[in-house]
């Protein structure tokens, strides 16, 4: 792949957006290797992917404006929906996505941030949606998801305005959990940038989910998603089916008789996603 790097480390990975050159603008090739990339996760071993950007500057800023430039209204339409498929690809995947916004997530990249399952950034990150500065509407799914997570109110506040928001802010709206700094001695030298730090802090995150029984964060995921577009008493018989669904798994047995079980010495077996 030219533009995306992928690291499995046990029971994570890592997926890079990896044109630092262009701050990780996405462009059509980008888009297909991202879809590949996402349709090649082994997900019998995989239960967690972290997503980033190349370098310390930038998440990804957004979708590739020179190739946009001169696009028709059919084809601005279909690269829209390029963008659309590879994130709602994201969106729907069985295993949570952390996205982990390493500076700049700009247009299509706060898009790309706002189709993971979570969002935490570095004290560098900058979020916004600028679209309409360059005379379009976000296209990735900035006017639905945007909404969906900050409120209609912001929401409408950040895209009419495209005015861009630093990661504390992003926080105070919700958009991130958390903001993760610089690391420094006790003389203020820099000893991990804000990137290693937001990592670090990924990595311990993702580790700690593929610890958990995947059947059952998966049907979390599905019950959380799934419930969110349909109405209360429509949304927690989602979860009643989910919830039935996990019992009679090895994970569900083990995990509930390891709780019982009151030998003191006992030590917890990895769950085994069945
Ligand atoms: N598309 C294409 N190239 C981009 C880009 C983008 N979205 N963002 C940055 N780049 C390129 C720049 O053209 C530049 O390339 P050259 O070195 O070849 O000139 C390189 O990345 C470095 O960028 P800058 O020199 O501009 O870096 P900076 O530090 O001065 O500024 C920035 C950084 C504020 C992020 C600025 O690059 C910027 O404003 N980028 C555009 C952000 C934007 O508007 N994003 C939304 C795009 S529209 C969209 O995403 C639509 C949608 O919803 C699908």
């Amino acid at each position: 792949m030219e533009f995306i790097l992928y690291e499995q480390k046990d029971e994570y990975a890592i997926i890079t957006i990896n044109r630092e050159k262009a701050l990780n603008a996405l462009n059509s090739t980008v888009l297909e290797e991202l879809d590949k990339t996402i349709d090649g996760v082994d997900l019998n071993v995989v239960r967690c992917l972290i997503l980033t950007g190349a370098g310390q500057k930038s998440f990804v800023a957004g979708a590739d404006i020179g190739e946009m430039s001169t696009l028709t209204k059919a084809e601005g339409e279909a690269f829209g929906k390029k963008g659309n498929d590879v994130f709602r690809k994201l969106e729907t995947l069985p295993i949570p996505v952390i996205a982990a916004v390493n500076g700049f997530a700009l247009g299509g990249g706060c898009e790309l941030s706002m189709s993971c399952d979570i969002r935490i950034c570095s004290e560098n990150a900058v979020f916004g949606q600028p679209e309409v500065g360059l005379g379009i509407t976000p296209g990735f799914g900035g006017t639905q998801r945007l909404a969906r997570l900050v409120g209609a109110g912001m929401a409408k506040q950040m895209i009419y305005t495209a005015r861009n928001i630093k990661a504390d802010e992003a926080y105070r709206i919700g958009l991130v959990n958390a903001v993760y700094g610089a690391e420094k001695d006790a003389e203020g030298n820099v000893v991990k940038t804000s990137q290693e730090v937001l990592m670090a802090a990924a990595e311990k995150m993702a580790a700690g989910i593929a610890k958990n029984a995947p059947i059952a964060v998966r049907n979390c995921k599905k019950a959380i998603n799934e419930g969110l577009d349909v109405t209360m008493d429509e949304a927690i018989v989602i979860e009643e089916k989910l919830f039935g669904d996990c019992f009679e798994t090895e994970d569900q047995k083990y995990g509930m008789a390891f709780f019982l079980d009151k030998n003191k010495e006992k030590v917890k077996e990895p769950f085994r996603n069945c």
